[in-house]
Formats: structure tokens, sequence, C-alpha cells
């Protein structure tokens, strides 16, 4: 698949299965997040990845973290919890490591990591390997960023699922471009 290609075809992949992508696809995979761009090369990312029995460890901390947040969840709510991290054979948590810099606000760091996960899901489709970019309150919560390892100052930015597209692909959506783009020549001269 060439790079336009993977760019204009990549889609979601909610229902995935099979083994987690072997070493060599997910080594490409890192070596694009890699790429991403990044104010004063300050690498504000890093990748988690959790694969078999860690799945349902995580499982069990998304289980764990439901009951916290809310003492009355029924029992259907802590299972469904606990399912979660179980829709994929691999996740990479993907870590924005913000740290305070003169010239780089938090936010430009966050917008460089959401760029390496985004070169991830890019990276993922052109090998074939089926991916969703998710997030949910899991990802906001301290106990998970306690469980997952985070020191105090970096945030989850995603979990990306990845492995067999399983099921049929949705269909693109069909956007225009001149839906969202416009030219601007000046102050109150901008044209669609
Ligand atoms: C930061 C971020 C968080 C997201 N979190 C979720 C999520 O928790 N659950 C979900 O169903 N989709 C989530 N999405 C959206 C999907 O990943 C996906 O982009 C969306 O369903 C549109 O499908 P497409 O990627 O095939 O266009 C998230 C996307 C982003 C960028």
């Amino acid at each position: 698949m060439d790079t336009l290609e993977a760019l204009h075809t990549r889609v979601s992949a909610p229902r995935l299965g099979g083994d987690p992508p072997d070493e060599n696809v997910l080594n490409n995979i890192f070596e694009a997040a890699l790429r991403a761009p990044d104010h004063a090369l300050l690498r504000p990312w890093r990748f988690i990845v959790v694969k078999q029995d860690g799945l349902s460890v995580l499982g069990d901390l998304f289980a764990d973290v439901t009951k916290e947040m809310n003492p009355d969840a029924t029992e259907a709510e802590v299972e469904k919890a606990r399912g979660k991290p179980l829709r994929a054979p691999m996740i990479v948590v993907v870590v924005a490591n913000v740290t305070k810099h003169a010239k780089v606000p938090d936010i430009e760091q966050v917008i460089s990591a959401g760029a390496a996960a985004q070169s991830m899901l890019l990276a993922a489709h052109a090998q074939g390997i089926g991916a969703m970019w998710r997030t949910g309150g899991m990802a906001y919560h301290p106990s998970i960023h306690a469980g997952l390892g985070l020191s105090g100052h970096e945030q989850i930015i995603g979990f990306l699922y990845m492995g067999k597209r399983e099921g049929k692909s949705r269909n693109l959506p069909g956007l225009s471009v001149e839906d969202y783009v416009s030219y601007w020549e000046g102050p109150g001269n901008t044209s669609a």
C-alpha cells in the first residue's frame, strides 16, 4: 500500500481478533510513531504494550476502577468494564509525557503524542493490521495511571487496540474537502 492510499483509506476496526502483530510489524509501528513532529525534540511520549495475560490484568483494573468510580455499579457494568481490554489481542497505551518548557506549551506536547498515535494507526493499517483509538473514563482515572505505572505529569491520550480486523470494514465516510477548506487572501477576503 502506498503512503497516500494508507492515508486516504485508514478506518477504525472496532472488532479485532487473531494474534498480536509480530515483532517486525510492531517495530515498524513504533518507528512511525517516533517520526511524529515534535517541537524542541522533547519526545513527549511513551508507549506501553499490553498483551496476553496483561489484558486480563488490565481488565481487572478497569473493573476495580469502575467500582471505585461508582460503588453502585451493577455486576453487569463491572463485567463490561473488565471485558473491554479483551476486545483485541494487543493494546498500545499512548502516554503523553509532558514537561514544562519555556517555548513548548503543554498542549503542543500532547498534540505531538497524538500525532505519534495517528502515525501508529497508519503504520498498522499500511501493514494490514486493524486498529482503533479509544479512551473513555479509564484513560483519565488516576488509579489507572498508577496501575500502569505513570508518573504524576503523564497522561494517557489513547488506548490503541490492534489486531486482525474481524468483520467487514466500515465504508469510508463521504466527506468533501471543500466543506473543510477555505482560502484566505487577507482580512474579509476568504473564499471557499
Ligand atoms: C482521542 C480519541 C479518543 C477516542 N475515544 C474513543 C472511544 O473511547 N470510543 C470510541 O468508540 N471511539 C473513540 N474514538 C473514535 C474512534 O477511534 C474513531 O476514530 C471513530 O469511531 C471514527 O471512525 P474512523 O476512525 O474509522 O473514522 C476516539 C478518537 C480519538 C481521536
